[in-house]
């Protein structure tokens, strides 16, 4: 199967003109899901779409009571994003199930390919939110989310075709592990030389949402000593994200997105909003950094009459991968690297309720979360042949 092309194809499957941007239960990631449930159905998997919204196609086990192995991967992306973070994997999982039906080989389990539906966490600010339904630990509140436009959580759901009131059947109890195929995103297997590397395990991850809350006003009558300017506050905090990210080795810190209102030229920000995103291998190490930011924050504001106002939206924990599951990956991948993932994945959340593993790709420059995004045929194709002797290895 020509995994690149329909990566390709895929990419073209966006809410937005000109740039690869299909955030979770959009009309894209609908037409995604169709596309992708075709490919499925031609690689012979029957297909679902469960409460979450999350894609299934399954390959049934030798009976009824066959436990079933996970693979795949996510479907919705970040905002301009590139054609290969979390489709990659969907589709290097399909051709796995190809290629297992091609040698006429049975295994003792079924397997279930996912295409999750929202692992960026582009619309709601909170990641994992298919994965974690599959995990069966999906919180009810998160349904009362609003997006940039207003619209809850519960209702984008309803809308695309989900079941919020049935959310927990898309808990997978049944599941022996899971498998996921992934770019790396990173530099390192590229400068290695190394086409595969085998993830030991996935750094972790804190999300909040920050609003500085000062006085909106004409920005040529006001003097500068009676300005409470909430773009200013905003400005130090920035810099001081920056800064406690370098204070700690294989610590980041990320202000990603900024919003200052009213947003006329003329007119001193009343208000202005940051994302906050900080990760590291050691959780500990993350959360005092994190406390450390919210002390900032609040200085900053006091100093400068601003409000402040932090919204937590994500605390996920490093994950380590599972041992049998890196053992029987770095057994069919022949000696490939092991290294740990600073980026977060589906199997972050899934880790909570079934063993995980995770085979990494490297692509070029380590370019990711970018139109820039591109891998290597002979190296995807390696990595479907490491997946089906992995799963060979586990049936075994
Ligand atoms: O942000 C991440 O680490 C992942 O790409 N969602
Ligand atoms: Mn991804
Ligand atoms: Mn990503």
């Amino acid at each position: 199967m020509d995994v690149i092309g329909r990566c390709r194809e895929l990419a073209t499957v966006s809410e937005e003109a000109g740039a690869l941007t299909r955030p979770f239960a959009t009309p894209a990631m609908a037409r995604a899901n169709a596309l992708v449930a075709g490919w499925m159905e031609e690689a012979g998997l029957s297909t679902r779409t469960d409460a979450a919204g999350n894609l299934v196609g399954r390959m049934s086990g030798p009976d009824v009571e066959a436990r079933t192995l996970l693979l795949g991967s996510h479907l919705d992306t970040v905002r301009d994003a590139g054609a290969y973070d979390g489709p990659l994997g969907v589709l290097a999982a399909i051709a796995c199930v190809e290629e297992l039906r091609a040698r006429d080989i049975t295994l003792p389990f079924a397997v279930d390919v996912y295409g999750f539906a929202d692992e960026e966490g582009l619309r709601y600010g909170t990641a994992y939110l298919g994965s974690r339904a599959v995990a069966g630990t999906f919180e009810p509140e998160l349904f009362a989310l609003a997006d940039a436009d207003g619209v809850h959580l519960r209702d984008a759901l309803t809308a695309f075709g989900g079941d919020p009131v049935g959310m927990a059947s898309a808990a997978r109890p049944d599941a022996l592990g899971y498998l996921e195929v992934h770019i790396e995103q990173g530099p390192v297997l590229e400068r290695a030389g190394r086409p595969l590397g085998v993830v030991s395990a996935i750094d972790g991850q804190t999300r909040a949402h920050v609003v500085f809350t000062g006085e909106a006003g004409h920005a040529g009558t006001v003097p500068m000593g009676a300005r409470r300017d909430a773009a200013c506050a905003l400005a130090e905090f920035v810099l001081a994200v920056e800064e406690a990210g370098r204070a700690a080795p294989a610590l980041v810190a990320t202000v990603g997105r900024l919003t200052a209102s009213p947003g006329a030229p003329n007119s001193i920000a009343g208000e202005a909003t940051a994302s906050l995103d900080v990760r590291h291998p050691d959780d500990a190490v993350r959360e005092a950094a994190t406390t450390a930011l919210l002390e900032r924050a609040t200085a900053i504001g006091a100093a400068r009459d601003v409000a402040v106002l932090w919204e937590p939206r994500m605390d996920a924990p490093a994950v380590a991968m599972d041992p049998r599951l890196v053992a029987a990956l770095a057994e069919a991948a022949e000696g490939a690297p092991l290294l740990p993932s600073g980026a977060g994945h589906d199997a972050v959340a899934l880790a909570a309720a079934m063993p995980v593993g995770m085979l990494f790709v490297r692509c070029a420059g380590g370019v990711s979360h970018a139109p820039g995004e591109s891998v290597d045929p002979a190296d995807v194709d390696a990595a479907v042949d490491v997946l089906v002797r992995a799963v060979c290895a586990l049936a075994d």
